[in-house]
């Protein structure tokens, strides 16, 4: 491409010096580079995703037989988009590079656990954290101190290893697990923020505080109803 741009009269370019031309050439080849690199880290936080699922896929199958029920209802995963990578960096005021990204940013991967009951969500998290390959970088228990707008979950910001073909590479997941209930809340909660009531903002605001004050009763409620059948029937509990 660079000799054809200084030898190739044909090409209708303005005229550039070869210093001009050079460093365009070493520009391009720079951000082709990092490109490359990019998508390359994204292929690795999504192998990520794929083994830390695996092991609550595991965990969960486990429970099954052991306890006779799913923990966890649902798991769904995220890989950060590269718009959202770029404003979080940017609030950072740090540049788009790949290194930026792995130093600074913990939930490019994104795991959500789903659970039925909130002791799961402890047994579940707890199963996690003991396997040996798994790293606990974080954690904050959002059901025990719950955010002021009534947010509710347990975040885990965990490193796992992943194997390539030439290397293995620590990489870090950010991990949600929170109840049906509180899922149902935050994604409603998340759906409305974006909408902007404009004139009753505080009143949603009280309205959505309520409503997780009585999720979360709700969810104690149930686990204490299920504790009870558990016992009345002799099945084993965690
Ligand atoms: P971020 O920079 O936004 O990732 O927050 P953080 O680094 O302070 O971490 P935190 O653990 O507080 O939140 C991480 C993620 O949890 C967010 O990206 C959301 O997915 C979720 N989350 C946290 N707070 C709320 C909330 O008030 N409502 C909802 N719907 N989700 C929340
Ligand atoms: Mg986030």
């Amino acid at each position: 491409l660079f000799n054809d741009v200084i030898n190739n009269s044909d090409l209708e370019l303005p005229a550039l010096s070869y210093d001009e031309v050079q460093l365009v050439y070493s520009q391009t080849k720079q951000i082709i580079g990092t490109m490359v690199e990019y998508k390359e880290l994204m292929m690795m936080y999504t192998c990520a995703i794929k083994e830390v699922k695996t092991k609550f896929d595991v965990l969960n199958t486990e429970f099954n037989v052991r306890y006779r029920r799913n923990p966890i209802e649902f798991i769904s995963t995220r890989l950060k988009r590269t718009s959202s990578i770029a404003e979080k960096l940017q609030r950072k005021s740090l540049a788009m590079t790949p290194k930026n990204i792995e130093d600074n940013l913990s939930d490019v991967a994104g795991v959500r656990v789903i659970c039925a009951y909130i002791d799961d969500i402890y047994a579940i998290a707890d199963a996690l954290i003991k396997q040996d390959d798994i790293t606990l970088i974080a954690r904050k228990d959002y059901i025990a101190n719950p955010k002021p707008n009534g947010y509710r979950s347990l975040h885990l910001i965990v490193s796992v290893p992943v194997f390539f073909a030439e290397e293995k590479r620590d990489m870090r997941v950010e991990v949600q697990i929170r109840t049906i209930a509180m899922d149902f809340w935050a994604s409603l909660e998340h759906q409305l923020k974006y909408k902007q009531a404009v004139d009753n903002e505080q009143e949603i605001v009280d309205r959505l505080r309520a409503c997780a004050e009585v999720i979360s009763s709700t969810d104690r409620e149930m686990l204490s109803i299920r504790s009870e059948i558990e016992q009345a029937a002799d099945i084993p509990s965690e």
